[in-house]
């Protein structure tokens, strides 16, 4: 029987299916919204999850970090999050490097984390030597706990403690699908009425063999263009890794060269 690898979108290959269908989708000028299909595909996330518009972006590091920079005023604003969380395990330090983000980590075993953790990390509000406590972050699922599935009513105390102390919320739905399946509860609930947040079309499900829709609860998609214009001159610059040598153990080394200016 062959074994399909679903454990990361790197390991998993496109389907035959999947090499003609992108080979034949009708396609156009993305830039001025006239990509047929790209506009069909972030139209049918944004109603998946509930929100009001989309904007399609290759990763969902990205996502996360546009995400970031929507909400993250330039100059120490703080970030709630668990401290597992990609942007503070897998995202190079991100949040300090591109968008000047304070992190204030959060602890439990699972990688949920309850109101009252929340409104414990709150800043002072006025407090001219403390920073701005701006986001909450979640991860659904969680993913280096152990694949965990938010409760509703723990997401819904946490978005509610958030909202409460005027901060903005963001979900990086990498496994947001699988929290569907596994709980039977549909994407669109409280769990995606976060200020923006995403799903991936790509990761375990074998459905795209890259990028990930971000949603955002306004219709109005402009500010969004200049933190995707920023990345995206970052990856064509050379900031992006290279692999630069092989390690006695065969496997690449990877470095970050500084940025030419
Ligand atoms: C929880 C979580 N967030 C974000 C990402 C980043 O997604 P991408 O690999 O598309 O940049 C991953 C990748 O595995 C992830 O596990």
């Amino acid at each position: 029987m062959p074994v399909v690898n679903l454990r990361s979108d790197t390991q998993t290959r496109p389907t035959e299916a999947m090499r003609r269908a992108m080979a034949a989708a009708e396609v156009g000028d993305e830039q001025a919204f006239l990509d047929p299909t790209v506009a069909a595909l972030c139209e049918r996330v944004a109603d998946l999850l509930g929100q009001e518009a989309a904007v399609f972006l290759p990763s969902g590091t990205m996502c996360n970090h546009i995400g970031l920079r929507l909400h993250v005023r330039p100059g120490g604003d703080e970030v709630i999050l668990h401290r597992s969380a990609h942007p503070i395990m897998a995202e190079a330090g991100s949040p300090a490097a591109l968008t000047g983000a304070m992190v204030y980590p959060l602890d439990s075993d699972d990688g949920t984390f309850t109101a009252d953790q929340v409104r414990g990390a709150l800043r002072q509000v006025g407090n001219r030597y403390q920073p701005v406590s701006r986001l909450v972050h979640v991860e659904q699922t969680t993913n280096l706990t152990g694949g965990r599935v938010w409760p509703l009513e723990r997401l819904d105390a946490v978005l509610d403690a958030a909202a409460e102390a005027g901060l903005r919320s963001h979900l990086d739905g990498a496994r947001l699908l699988n929290a569907v399946v596994a709980s039977g509860v549909p994407a669109a609930t409280r769990w995606t009425t976060t200020s923006t947040g995403w799903p991936t079309t790509m990761r375990g499900r074998r459905c795209s063999p890259t990028g990930s829709p971000s949603c955002r609860a306004s219709r109005s998609t402009r500010s969004w263009w200049t933190p995707t214009s920023w990345c995206s001159a970052s990856t064509t610059r050379p900031r992006s890794p290279t692999p630069c040598a092989r390690t006695t153990s065969g496997s690449a080394r990877w470095t970050t060269p500084r940025c030419a200016r």
